[in-house]
């Protein structure tokens, strides 16, 4: 029967569960890690540490940081027939479905995935952490045609991520690019991945499963999919000059200009601030400051025209020129988003978990209340 209630479309303003692990303050543009403010940690941190105390809820001394930089190496390695499968089924789709699949796929290999304990869970969670940059580098080169390269035993997490993704040791500012990105993205409220991880982990599932899920979720175009097609329209602008009749026209159209606007952000997204900075200095290194100059026009025309709307550069409008910067072509940028958000999607689900409640909303029934006649087949 239809029920009387209000229809949260979206779950828009509805609070699902309680968190000590980030903060999204839209209004004011503060994103925090643990009580620790994103600029904070880009400027002082690590990956590896900000995933520790994302998971662990503080930071960690120096014999825990070594403890857990030694886990995340001797973790990195994948089952051979994971990467065979890489080789035989990526590059045809899109390397987010390559993703969610080989995450899958290695799942299916760890024999304790029936109702792991909290302890199992936590640590199943670290093999995927450490373990998801080495899948992503692998579905690049695949999708490159390329060879697959081995993790090198000497470089930290985001070295080693360039390093298996390009073929060769990045520099340090390089290394520095990739690890700001990777903290900026770890962990971000109750956004439409993290959720659906929740709901997976509600149900006594494992973190293979609640991770993949959070993949599948992130590659729609309207969460982490938006940067790809963010830095393909900045390229279709081509210059700043176009960018203030480009922009007007789209609006006109009442097209959605990807890499603005953001559920929770109704000032600028502290994410792109920094990451704007870094697109400035990395694109005018390598001879692109066309590219950063439209990106500037179309923003300063974006915020004249809608900014009073509360839209602004979100996070994915910038971090596509980086990510091209550092060497990787435009289908990997969300696969390099997951990556970083691994983190957060398994903080956020061990936390859940320990103080469980199975997800189940309701929807409104609008259909026919009948009892309708059954009718045959021949009939109808
Ligand atoms: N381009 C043009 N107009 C926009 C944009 C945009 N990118 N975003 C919002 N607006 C307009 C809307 O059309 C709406 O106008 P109206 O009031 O005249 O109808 C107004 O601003 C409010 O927008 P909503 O759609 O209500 O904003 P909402 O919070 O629902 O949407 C969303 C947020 C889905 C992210 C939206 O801004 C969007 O589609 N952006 C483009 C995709 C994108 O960049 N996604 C990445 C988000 S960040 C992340 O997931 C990592």
């Amino acid at each position: 029967m239809p029920e009387d209630q209000e229809v949260h479309r979206g779950l828009e303003g509805v609070i699902v569960a309680e968190t000590k692990i980030g903060f999204v303050d839209g209004q004011n543009g503060r994103l925090v890690y643990r009580g620790y403010d994103i600029e904070t940690l880009v400027n002082n941190s690590t990956y590896e540490e900000t995933s520790y105390l994302l998971i662990n809820g503080n930071l960690p001394d120096r014999a825990k940081l070594s403890g857990y930089l030694a886990e995340l190496k001797t973790r990195r390695k994948v089952p051979g027939k994971v990467l065979d499968f890489i080789d035989d089924y990526a590059g045809t789709s899109h390397p987010m479905s390559d993703l969610r699949s080989a995450l899958s796929v290695l799942g299916s290999m760890d024999k304790d995935t029936v109702m792991p304990n909290l302890e199992k869970q936590k640590s199943m969670g670290i093999d995927v952490i450490a373990r998801t940059p080495v899948l992503v580098a692998a579905i690049k080169r695949k999708w490159e045609g390329k060879k697959i390269v081995e993790p090198s035993e000497d470089l930290g997490f985001s070295a080693n991520f360039l390093y298996m993704s390009n073929g060769s040791k990045p520099t340090k500012e390089q290394e520095k690019v990739m690890d700001t990105c990777l903290i900026l993205h770890a962990d971000h409220g109750s956004n439409a991945s993290t959720f659906s991880s929740l709901v997976t982990i509600s149900t006594l599932s494992d973190i293979y499963s609640a991770v993949t899920s959070g993949i599948a979720t992130l590659k729609g175009p309207l969460h982490g999919g938006a940067n790809e097609l963010a830095l393909e329209t900045i390229k279709k602008v081509g210059s700043p000059d176009n960018a203030e009749k480009v922009i007007g026209d789209m609006l006109a159209r009442k097209e959605k200009v990807m890499g603005f606007g953001h559920r929770v952000y109704k000032v600028y997204d502290p994410r792109a601030r920094i990451l704007k900075e870094f697109a400035r200095s990395i694109t005018k290194k390598s001879g692109k400051d066309n590219l950063f100059a439209t990106a500037e026009a179309m923003e300063k025309a974006m915020i004249n025209k809608v900014g009073g709307k509360g839209v602004f550069p979100n996070v994915d409008f910038y971090s596509g020129m980086v990510y091209e910067s550092l060497g990787f072509q435009d289908n990997i940028f969300t696969p390099i988003f997951a990556v970083s958000r691994a983190s957060g999607w398994i903080a956020r689900s061990l936390e859940y978990l320990a103080d469980n409640r199975l997800f189940r909303p309701k929807a409104k029934y609008t259909g026919e209340t009948g009892p309708r006649e059954y009718i045959p087949l021949d009939k109808r």
